[in-house]
């Protein structure tokens, strides 16, 4: 499968090591937002053996027509921002291309520009993809159900310089929400941690 990344900040470059580790996904190019290591090529950026393109592009040098009538794929993967679904939705709908969109914090309007692309392609949208957390919302739900008054705390940590609200302080609906800890990367500092 042909993949492309929007997006080469800290999880676009370990999504990127990933797509290129796979035998089942090649990896055709990386978008990005500045000029920094343009044409250069991922695997050699970071320092993998691999004959996949992964070249890094832009978006400023290409329309996403463009990009996509020289480097087809067949799904992209969004660790961008929120403003990266703008570049690629409408064609990417247009030629049915899968859409992967990993961004935590769209807003309203962007979740309903994905459910609208959702009718015409196949999207998937996780604000929090990280394997460990959903393991442990479902484990803290099952747990919940079996031993109804299970006091159940999910408490999360980030690197102070962590700019934006994590996909794992985006409210779920209560009857399926563990307790969160108000400190994480937006609430308050939990004074446990003081
Ligand atoms: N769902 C999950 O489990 C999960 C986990 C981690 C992160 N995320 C989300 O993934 C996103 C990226 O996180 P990160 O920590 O990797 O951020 P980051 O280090 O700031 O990297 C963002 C990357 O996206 C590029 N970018 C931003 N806006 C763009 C646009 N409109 N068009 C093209 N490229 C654009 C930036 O380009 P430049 O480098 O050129 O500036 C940069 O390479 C965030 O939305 C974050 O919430 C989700």
């Amino acid at each position: 499968m042909k993949v492309g990344i929007m997006g080469f900040g800290k999880t676009g470059r370990a999504v990127a090591t990933v797509l290129l580790d796979s035998k089942r996904t090649n990896l055709q190019w990386v978008i990005r937002r500045s000029h920094l290591l343009e044409h250069r090529s991922v695997p050699e950026f970071l320092g993998i053996y691999s004959d996949e393109p992964g070249l890094i592009y832009t978006k400023d040098e290409f329309t996403a027509s463009e990009l996509l009538d020289q480097h087809p794929v067949d799904a992209i993967i969004d660790f961008s921002s929120v403003s990266g679904l703008g570049y690629y939705a409408e064609e990417a709908a247009a030629r049915g291309i899968i859409v992967i969109s990993a961004v935590s914090q769209y807003p309203d309007e962007q979740l309903a520009r994905l459910r609208e692309l959702a009718e015409r392609t196949t999207v998937m949208h996780s604000p929090n993809i990280t394997l460990g957390i959903n393991f442990l919302i479902i484990a803290a739900k099952i747990l919940k159900n079996i031993a109804p008054f299970t006091d159940i705390e999910i408490i999360e940590e980030h690197f102070k310089t962590k700019p934006e609200v994590s996909g794992c302080k985006t409210p779920r609906p209560r009857s399926s929400r563990p307790t969160t800890n108000p400190g994480g990367s937006s609430g308050k500092p939990d004074p446990r941690h003081a």
